[in-house]
């Protein structure tokens, strides 16, 4: 997909992404990203590789970089967030450690490979094609994979609706939606993934998966 054509980066904006930076570095890592770092360190997080995809301004991959994790790949569909971002890794001084890369893993699948840990963080709402999104994510997760998702629950619905009226109205592409959750865990299990965590975090549902191969081992 293409982000101009599509609108990302006109929804995704350098001023958005600048406001993402500084709540970061004065509040830290706000919901439900903060319970997606929670999930992804719980198997550790030394020398263990991090890509995340949609990950705007890096702050989640950031944060588990602080915390131990080796390195980390971003694949961002937005280049909205990329000067922001370079500001963020440089007050960690983190730049070496981070790939990012702006384009779109589903349609570009050599943007990045396997890590540790995959992330995505209310992303599959963003992109119309889950099934692809998540195949692609699912594909790459060598141990761990965590997601944040809306529910399909009908004031969601609403919401997203009128969300996607008001960019019709502008000329815009960009659409956001609630995927069925059941299909979108089925893709994941496809990959060879199966889920260990289900919760909520104010509207936002959170899923954590693991590689079964892993939980066998650890059995
Ligand atoms: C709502 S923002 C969330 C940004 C960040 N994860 C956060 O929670 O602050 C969704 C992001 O996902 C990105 N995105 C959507 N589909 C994507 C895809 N297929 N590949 C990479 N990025 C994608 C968009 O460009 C956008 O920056």
């Amino acid at each position: 997909m293409d982000c101009c054509s599509s609108g990302y980066d006109e929804v995704f904006t350098a001023r958005q992404a600048r406001w993402f930076r500084r709540r970061y570095e004065t509040h830290g890592l706000g919901q439900p990203a903060a319970t997606l770092a929670d999930l992804a360190a719980a198997g550790g997080l030394d020398g263990r590789t991090v890509l995340e995809i949609g990950g705007g301004v890096g702050d989640l991959h950031v944060d588990l970089l602080r915390r131990g994790a080796a390195t980390a790949t971003n694949v961002e569909l937005s280049s909205s967030w990329e000067e922001q971002a370079g500001e963020l890794l440089d007050a960690h001084g983190l730049r070496g450690r981070v790939t990012r890369v702006v384009g779109d893993l589903v349609t570009d699948p050599g943007l990045a490979g396997a890590a540790d840990i995959v992330v995505l963080n209310r992303v599959v709402c963003c992109y119309p094609d889950f099934v692809g999104l998540l195949a692609a994510a699912g594909a790459r997760a060598r141990q761990t994979l965590v997601f944040s998702y809306p529910p399909r629950h009908p004031l969601v619905r609403a919401g997203l609706a009128l969300l996607n009226a008001w960019q019709r109205l502008r000329g815009r592409g960009y659409r956001a939606f609630a995927h069925p959750p059941s299909a979108m865990h089925e893709v994941l299990q496809e990959a060879g993934l199966r889920r260990v965590f289900g919760g909520r975090q104010g509207v936002w549902r959170v899923s954590a998966l693991a590689r079964v191969d892993a939980l066998e081992r650890a059995a």
